[in-house]
């Protein structure tokens, strides 16, 4: 039976988890089950994957981050998939460098996500190193990098509810559509970079 694996990325404060934890939920309905080949899908959250099971080198004291060890995660995520026979959603601002067949690129409003970000009390510049980040698409140039046989769909999730974010997104991989480059940050929100 063919397992898929589903990426969720995008800027941290974007909504990955949000997104990621109903779109498991969906998919593992019964009706929705069975079109996958009746697997379910299994959620890794990747900071967490990462602290739990230490696939990282080192921590970064200034960036309050761990520098992941992607050998680890790599094999961290193919085991699962191997041992436990279930299709994952991998949620993470990484997880669009794993081996994956498939890339959700979220995207925000740069103002939300700088809102979202200073109410989770982050480091000043660890705020702005993330808005600029969305700003500049960073999440999906690198995504397009790593993308040679990988199904890419971005989507803006800004204003929009989590519930037609999911579904929006199983129609997506459900008929394995891709759609990319459908924001433009940089001209609205230039102002936001210095
Ligand atoms: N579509 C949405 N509409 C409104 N608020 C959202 C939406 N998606 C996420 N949020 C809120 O934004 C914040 C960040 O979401 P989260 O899922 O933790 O982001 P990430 O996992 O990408 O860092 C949370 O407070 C969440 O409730
Ligand atoms: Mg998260």
């Amino acid at each position: 039976m063919v397992k898929i694996k589903i990426a969720i990325t995008g800027t941290p404060g974007v909504g990955k988890s949000t997104v990621s934890k109903l779109l498991v939920k969906k998919l593992n309905e019964s009706d929705n089950a069975e079109r996958w080949g009746c697997q379910n899908f299994e959620y890794i959250n990747i900071t967490d994957a990462v602290k739990e099971n230490k696939l990282y080198s080192e921590k970064d004291e200034e960036m309050d981050s761990y520098v992941v060890d992607f050998q680890k995660l790599n094999d961290y995520v193919n085991n699962i998939i191997k041992s436990k026979s279930k299709n994952l959603i991998v949620d993470g601002h990484i997880s669009h460098l794993l081996k994956v067949d498939y890339i959700v690129v979220l995207r925000c409003n740069p103002e939300i996500i700088l809102n979202r970000l200073k109410e989770r009390n982050y480091h000043k510049n660890k705020i702005k190193e993330n808005v600029e980040a969305e700003i500049l698409d960073v999440c999906l140039v690198e995504t397009l990098e790593n993308s040679d046989n990988v199904y890419v769909y971005e989507l803006d999730t800004t204003n929009r509810t989590v519930e037609s974010i999911v579904d929006e997104i199983i129609d997506a991989i459900t008929h394995k559509k891709t759609k990319y480059g459908i924001v433009n940050w940089l001209d609205d929100y230039f102002y936001m970079m210095d």
